[in-house]
């Protein structure tokens, strides 16, 4: 098994790296990413001597560059992660988000076809489907919920759920996509609720809470969402959407408030600011597919996962102040220099 993994460097890429090379001793992983402002190679450093991983800075967006890799490496199973990833920068400025969510993956899709892989996997958001009502707890998103994005973020993620989908109807290219609800855990870029806030409060900073913080996630553990991609190219079928959740819903309050809890620092932290644009209501994902499908179920408790993850960010101080002083810049300079 050789797979290409696009966005290796970034918060779910990396964890599925690790994942793999430890799951599947006779994996070899091909990771390709442009090294973006969300990209961190230092992330993957501890693999630079691993045979079985090698890592080439680029951008999906590049034919050269992705047809190129796909020739050379002869990778069966390629796995899209490369993305813009943050819906309040998709409001400043969408042009990105079209360039990489839509068009890299059709540059994907493309070489995908000249080379047979067996198997394009689209990583997908829950965000597709739009939002839920906060006063319909019985109300969940299924594969078959229709795709309603409010974000420009949201939007290009489905443009490229439909082209993939395309592309297996038209072209028959055996394609999967998974949908999965708001991942947590460790190497998360720290612009994002929960590292943001951890990083916040460690430096008793005010923490920013949207509107007045009643938004529902659904979070899962990354560790979980890694397992669940493994299965769907494992078993998954070809041309199929899997949703992917563990049924956590915690609005925002509730988590800024466990993440201040945990610690030790109060409440008093907690600063409401300006709603964001179209903020979406509740994502609650019905993952029953994955499970009666593929057997598959998540494994970490939430109250593990999050107390795990609080530890990580306390212990690994220098992973986000890097990112955050701008230093991991010119790491990511140095380590790809001669490779
Ligand atoms: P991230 O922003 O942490 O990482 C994205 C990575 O992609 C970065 O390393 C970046 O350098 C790279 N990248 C961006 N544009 C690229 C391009 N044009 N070419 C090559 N590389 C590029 O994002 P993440 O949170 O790890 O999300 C990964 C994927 O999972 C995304 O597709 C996202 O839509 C999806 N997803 C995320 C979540 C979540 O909660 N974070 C939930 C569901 C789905
Ligand atoms: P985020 O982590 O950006 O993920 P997404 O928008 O993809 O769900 O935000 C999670 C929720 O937290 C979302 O409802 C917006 C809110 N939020 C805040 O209240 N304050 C913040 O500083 C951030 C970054 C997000």
């Amino acid at each position: 098994m050789k797979i290409l993994v696009t966005g290796a460097a970034g918060f779910i890429g990396s964890n599925f790296v690790y994942y793999m090379l430890r799951k599947h001793p006779e994996a070899e992983i091909v990771a390709l990413d442009a090294l973006t402002y969300a990209g961190d190679l230092e992330t993957l450093a501890p693999l630079k001597d691993e045979p079985r991983f090698l890592f080439v800075r680029g951008n999906i967006c590049d034919r050269n560059t992705v047809f190129g890799l796909l020739g050379d490496t002869g990778c069966d199973i390629v796995v899209n992660f490369a993305a813009e990833s943050h819906v309040d920068r998709s409001i400043e400025d969408p042009s990105i988000f079209v360039e990489s969510n839509v068009l890299g993956v059709q540059v994907l899709l493309d070489a995908c076809r000249e080379y047979g892989v067996e198997r394009f996997h689209q990583v997908s958001t829950d965000e597709v489907y739009g939002d839920l009502p906060l006063d319909r707890p019985d109300l969940f998103f299924t594969e078959q919920t229709p795709l309603n994005p409010s974000s420009p973020y949201s939007a290009t993620k489905a443009s490229a759920d439909l082209l993939a989908r395309a592309y297996y109807r038209t072209f028959g290219l055996p394609v999967t996509i998974s949908r999965c609800s708001n991942n947590y855990g460790p190497y998360q870029f720290p612009e994002k609720l929960i590292p943001l806030t951890i990083a916040n409060a460690l430096a008793d900073r005010p923490v920013g809470v949207y509107g007045q913080g009643i938004n529902v996630r659904d979070w899962l553990y990354v560790g979980d969402h890694c397992s669940a991609i493994d299965r769907i190219l494992e078993d998954g079928r070809p041309g199929e959407v899997y949703n992917v959740g563990g049924h956590n819903e915690k609005t925002n309050l509730e988590i800024v408030r466990t993440i201040l809890r945990e610690l030790g620092k109060p409440e008093s932290l907690i600063t409401f600011v300006t709603d964001r644009a179209g903020h979406d209501l509740r994502y609650a994902i019905d993952p029953s597919t994955m499970g009666e499908q593929l057997g598959w179920e998540p494994h970490t408790d939430f109250e593990d996962g999050i107390r795990e993850t609080i530890a990580w960010y306390r212990d690994n101080g220098t992973w986000w102040h890097n990112i955050l002083d701008g230093s991991y810049r010119d790491f990511n300079e140095s380590m790809f220099r001669g490779r």
